[in-house]
This record gives C-alpha cells, sequence and structure tokens, in this order.
C-alpha cells in the first residue's frame, strides 16, 4: 500500500526489471506501464480439450495498446529518446504500428508505420490513426514491408523500432520473467504464435537469464506455432505469398528465423503449425469456455496445446503456459463473421417472452 492507502501501482516494465534491462540513470523512461498482465488459471478449457495439464493463459491483450508490443516499446522508444532519436519508423502487420504509435506521441518522437495495403485488422488501424502517426500502406505484404523500412534506416535518420531493434526483445523478454514470478517457477511448457518470430527469441532469452540467476530451477520447452499458409520456418523455406486468416503473423520470412529455431532446439520444444480452422476452433473455445477474448493470431498457441494433446503429448500435471499475445477487441470484424448474428425482435413485452422460450 502505498502512504495514500492506494494499492501501490504497476510501475511498469523497466521500473520492475531495471537490473535486468539496458537501462541507466541517464535513460529517459517512457512507458504507458505495460507488463503486469494476468496469468489466467484455464481449467476448464484444459478440461474440454481434454488434457490432463495445468494450463494457464497469459494474457498480453491487458497491455496498454492490447498487445506485448508494448513491452518491447517502451524500452525501444526509451532507448531512441535516450540516443537523440527525433524519428522511429517500423513495419508492421497492425500491432506494432499501434504500439509505435502510442509510445511515440507519448514523449513528442514522430512515427512512420507501413503496412500491408488492406490485410491489418480494423481495431490496430484505428489506433495507429488516434495516435497520429504517419500510415503508409504498402502494395505488398509484411515482409516487403520491412525490408523497405530497413533500406530506409540505412540512409535516413530515423530508427527501427521493429523488433531487428535489440531493445525490443530485451523488453519482451520480461513476459518471462513475470511467468516464473507468479507460478514461482518455469512452467514445463511455453506455447506462442510465431510470426517475425522475435516473442519466443525473446522469451527463451528471459527464461535463460532467470535461470541463470538461480530464480528458476529448470527451462521450459518452448512451443511456437505458425500458420499453415504461413509456415516458413516449420517448412524450412521463405513463403513468398503467405496467407492465413491471422493477419497478425501474416509472414513468410521472419526476420528472426534462426534464434527462434535455436530456442525450440535447446529447449527440447518445437515450431509446429496450425491451420485457420484449428486456430479459428481454438479462438471460440478460449472465449467460450475462459471468458477470455484474443485475437485470432493469439489463438495459434492454444491450437498448439490441442495438436500435441491429440499426438498424448503431455505427462499428468504438466504445467503449460499459453501466451495470448493481443486483444480480440483488435479484430472484430473477424469475432462477428464467425458468431450468428443477433435475432431482432418487435419490441414489446409478449415479443420478448416468445424470444427469451419463457
Ligand atoms: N501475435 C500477435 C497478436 C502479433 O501481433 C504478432 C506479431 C505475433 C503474435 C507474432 O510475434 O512476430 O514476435 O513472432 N506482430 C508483428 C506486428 C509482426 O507487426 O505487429 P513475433
Amino acid at each position: 500500500m502505498s502512504k495514500h492507502g492506494r494499492m501501490d501501482r504497476w510501475p511498469g516494465i523497466i521500473e520492475s526489471y531495471r537490473e535486468f534491462l539496458p537501462v541507466d540513470e541517464k535513460t529517459p523512461v517512457v512507458t504507458l506501464l505495460e507488463g503486469g498482465t494476468p496469468l489466467i488459471p484455464a481449467p476448464r478449457l484444459a478440461e474440454m480439450i481434454g488434457g490432463n495439464i495445468d494450463l494457464f493463459l497469459k494474457f498480453e491483450g491487458e497491455n496498454p495498446t492490447g498487445s506485448f508490443k508494448d513491452r518491447g516499446m517502451t524500452l525501444a522508444i526509451s532507448k531512441a529518446k535516450e540516443e537523440g532519436a527525433r524519428a522511429v519508423i517500423c513495419a508492421s502487420t497492425g500491432n506494432t504500428s499501434a504500439s509505435t504509435a502510442a509510445y511515440s506521441t507519448r514523449c513528442g518522437l514522430k512515427a512512420y508505420v507501413l503496412i500491408p495495403e488492406g490485410k491489418i485488422a480494423l481495431g490496430k488501424m484505428s489506433q495507429a490513426l488516434i495516435h497520429q502517426a504517419t500510415i503508409l500502406q504498402v502494395k505488398g505484404n509484411f515482409d516487403e514491408a520491412l525490408s523497405l523500412v530497413k533500406q530506409v534506416a540505412e540512409k535516413y535518420p530515423v530508427t527501427v523500432v521493429n523488433s531487428i531493434n535489440p531493445y525490443r526483445l530485451e523488453g519482451q523478454k520480461t513476459a518471462a520473467f513475470e511467468v516464473c514470478d507468479v507460478l514461482g517457477s518455469a512452467p514445463d511448457y511455453h506455447f506462442m504464435p510465431v510470426g517475425n518470430a522475435g516473442n519466443i527469441t525473446a522469451h527463451w532469452m528471459g527464461y535463460n537469464e532467470y535461470y541463470k540467476c538461480g530464480k528458476i530451477a529448470s527451462l521450459p520447452k518452448m512451443i511456437g506455432l505458425q500458420a499453415a499458409g504461413s509456415a516458413p520456418i516449420v517448412h524450412g523455406r521463405v513463403i513468398k505469398e503467405p496467407h492465413t486468416i491471422a493477419t497478425a503473423i501474416r509472414i513468410g520470412n521472419p526476420a528472426s528465423w534462426k534464434p527462434a529455431l535455436e530456442a525450440a532446439a535447446e529447449s527440447k520444444g518445437e515450431i509446429n503449425l496450425v491451420t485457420d480452422e484449428e486456430i479459428t476452433e481454438a479462438y471460440r473455445m478460449i472465449a467460450k469456455y475462459e471468458g477470455v477474448f484474443c485475437e485470432p493470431a493469439s489463438a495459434a498457441g492454444v491450437a498448439g496445446v490441442i495438436k500435441l494433446n491429440k499426438r498424448g503429448h503431455f505427462k499428468k500435471g504438466e504445467v503449460a503456459v499459453c501466451t495470448l499475445t493481443g486483444h480480440g477487441l483488435k479484430d472484430p470484424d473477424f469475432s462477428i463473421g464467425i458468431s450468428e448474428k443477433p435475432e431482432t425482435i418487435p419490441g414489446g413485452l409478449d415479443s420478448l417472452i416468445q424470444a427469451l422460450g419463457f
């Protein structure tokens, strides 16, 4: 409790994990108090899946801009500010652009975001717009947009805040710390969607740092899930025209391809794929059985749990954490599109009673 009698507030990931991050007293901390997201037990979902596992959902949709990107963005933007940058740039399937726009406007940095035309979810677009980022829609996919961003930043005074910026991964590793802090140990498995492959890389860094300093005594198996139409790592080749309903992970040439493969190999985990149908089914189940609303891409991890469980992968009582990377409200078109339309009643008590079936 603070001296005002209120609960102490969560100070954001930089203040919470300062000793693990590349910051010092000169770093101006730009924060929206990101992180500290809930690790939600999911016993009904585990039961419906038919697994004997202890399942938890790390709900990153509860970050300030509704996705895990805020963890990396607070650090990337703070360091850009420290280094005297005037402008930042990113390519994005939507969430990075929302986070970039929010954190940069908060500290007076100019933000440029490149997005694949027509392929980002409505909520994400609305965020980048309202925070006054300069948005450029590219006639091409995320991979092409990221390639343009890298070329511009080589020649012009603008800082890239995609996950090729090492501060992004440093910030994102704090999600692994939080999981361990809550569980009191590392889980047996950590499942998550893989797009540009930065997040799985960051988590593996985080778990290893906690292991090395003795905070945890074991490491989890890292299980990354790509969408079947966008699964370059699983197939071992660049996918020129990636496709999936999970637009956040519609990526054919991930920047952190190699470290993601290493994370899977070193942890004795795997990078696997799930179909759009499997993702949609998991997305529905998370919402229906646990009351948690994530965006489609975020459900890929749970789809992975379902897939591995069918193979008889888990031992009774094993602990599995699934990161739900973004909030369901990011993509309302998708949830409405797969749901039944509500019935309209003429009004009046009789029609209501009839419709309710009393
Ligand atoms: N889930 C969501 C909701 C995402 O937005 C992303 C990536 C991922 C998973 C995959 O994470 O790239 O670290 O493997 N979104 C990026 C963006 C590409 O531009 O917002 P990753």
